[in-house]
């Protein structure tokens, strides 16, 4: 195939759920004849799509490609002139900045993130755990993501924010809509606008009560930051919770989902995990690799022109680098298309790397051991209740997982 033919094949493909089922073979295409390409981006602008690992790794980590819209030239959806001021609030956080406002924002919570303190929820993370698969359990046919890929890191998240318990649907029933219309038309955005206002009304109530109760919570502790004066404004603060209760559920849904996925692709690691339960952590690190929650990280923006493989990229273009490529790049990973739960070494990217590596890393790690060792080993046999072919897959900007996973536990 010539490069012209994958070129203008990948707008319609990007956003397409089949195209979503197994972006892989057309990847390792990409790879092969065309490791930069541009390309309309999932964002509505044109942009630069990088597909290798070496590439990706070495972009992540060169201060050369901002991570800040600003940067770009011309802006996307969110930064539009027409687009509502809800969206650019919620669209300005440490992930669209660059260092020094960047580390600024992210000191202000890293330290809840830390290995040490996510350890202490351990119990927390194996009762929610085990509550939801007790439920599940008299149910038997369930849908996996709704009934405990989804509300596991959700609970959990909105427990360490401090989200009381009658809120967390609405928060969820607003937010799931908005990132499946981030990746569509800018008409689909619009529609979202009183979903957006909803949204951001919950995040004042969150606000308004702890200010006025607070607790031993992060938003209490965000809230006393933007109290403080200099430390956090209100824009900022309103920014922060948005995106540490998204991020917080909406990536690990789909370690669980497409990690279970991937277990019943490959019914041999399954019976392995199933009878090694001690492999777990190479075990979530390899379903990480594979199973890719996040299909390509903040788009970048060049603060320099910059030829790579003979593509010269200008200044301020818009770059993609993506994350699920390099996680199946033959060239570092042997057998890349195959689940290997014992790999080692496992240099996966699927937390980025650099600057904005995922904060949440320590906590998305214990839930996705808890949640899979627990699955796998209460329901061995569990089973897809359709063909693989007929899983439906979201079409959400940036994030990469299925929108429902029908199985029955004990067939
Ligand atoms: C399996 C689950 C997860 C995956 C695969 C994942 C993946 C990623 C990736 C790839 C990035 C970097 C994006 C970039 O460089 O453009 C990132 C950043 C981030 N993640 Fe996660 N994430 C997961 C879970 C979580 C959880 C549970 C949280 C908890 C709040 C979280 C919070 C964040 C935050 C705040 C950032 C921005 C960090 C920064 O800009 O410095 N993530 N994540």
């Amino acid at each position: 195939m010539t490069i012209q033919p994958i070129a203008t094949q990948i707008p319609t493909q990007f956003s397409d759920a089949d195209f979503r089922a197994d972006p892989y073979p057309f990847y390792r295409l990409l790879r092969r004849e065309a490791p930069v390409v541009f390309m309309k981006t999932t964002f509505g602008s044109q942009g630069y799509l990088i597909t290798r690992y070496e590439d990706v790794v070495s972009a992540l980590k060169d201060p050369c490609y901002s991570s800040d819209p600003r940067d770009q030239a011309a802006p996307t959806k969110m930064q539009s002139w027409w687009m509502p001021k809800v969206f650019t609030i919620l669209s300005d956080s440490m992930i669209t900045n660059n260092d020094p406002a960047h580390q600024r924002l992210r000191n202000l919570v890293h330290l809840a993130f830390t290995p040490k303190r996510i350890e202490k929820i351990t119990a927390r993370v194996e009762q929610v755990t085990h509550d939801l698969l007790d439920k599940a359990e008299r149910k038997n046919r369930i849908d996996l993501i709704q009934d405990f890929a989804l509300p596991l890191p959700l609970t959990v998240i909105s427990d360490m924010m401090g989200v009381p318990e009658q809120e967390r649907s609405t928060f969820y029933r607003a937010v799931s809509p908005f990132l499946d219309a981030l990746a569509g038309s800018p008409l689909g955005m619009l529609a979202q606008i009183p979903n957006a206002n909803r949204l951001m009304h919950f995040f004042e109530r969150m606000i308004a009560l702890r200010r006025a109760d607070p607790q031993d919570d992060l938003i209490t502790a965000l809230v006393q930051a933007e109290q403080a004066g200099d430390r956090l404004s209100q824009d900022e603060l309103l920014s922060m919770i948005f995106l540490l209760l998204l991020a917080g559920h909406e990536t690990t849904v789909n370690l669980i989902g497409n990690g279970t996925l991937a277990l019943l692709e490959f019914p041999d690691q399954l019976a392995l995990l199933h009878d090694h339960p001690e492999i777990i952590d190479t075990a979530v690190e390899e379903l990480l690799r594979y199973g890719n929650p996040v299909e390509h990280g903040n788009p970048r923006y060049l603060l320099e022109k910059i030829t790579l493989h003979g593509v010269t990229m200008p200044k301020n273009s818009s770059v993609l680098l993506m994350l699920a490529s390099a996680n199946r790049d033959e060239t570092v990973f042997e057998d890349a298309d195959r689940l290997n739960l014992q790999r080692q070494p496992n240099r996966h990217v699927a937390f980025g790397l650099g600057a904005h590596y995922c904060l949440g890393a320590p906590l998305a790690r214990l839930e996705g051991k808890i949640a899979i060792n627990a699955l796998v080993s209460r329901f061995p046999d569990l089973q897809l209740t359709i063909p693989r072919e007929q899983v439906p897959w979201r079409t959400a900007v940036a994030v990469r997982g299925v929108k429902s996973l029908p199985v029955v536990l004990k067939p």
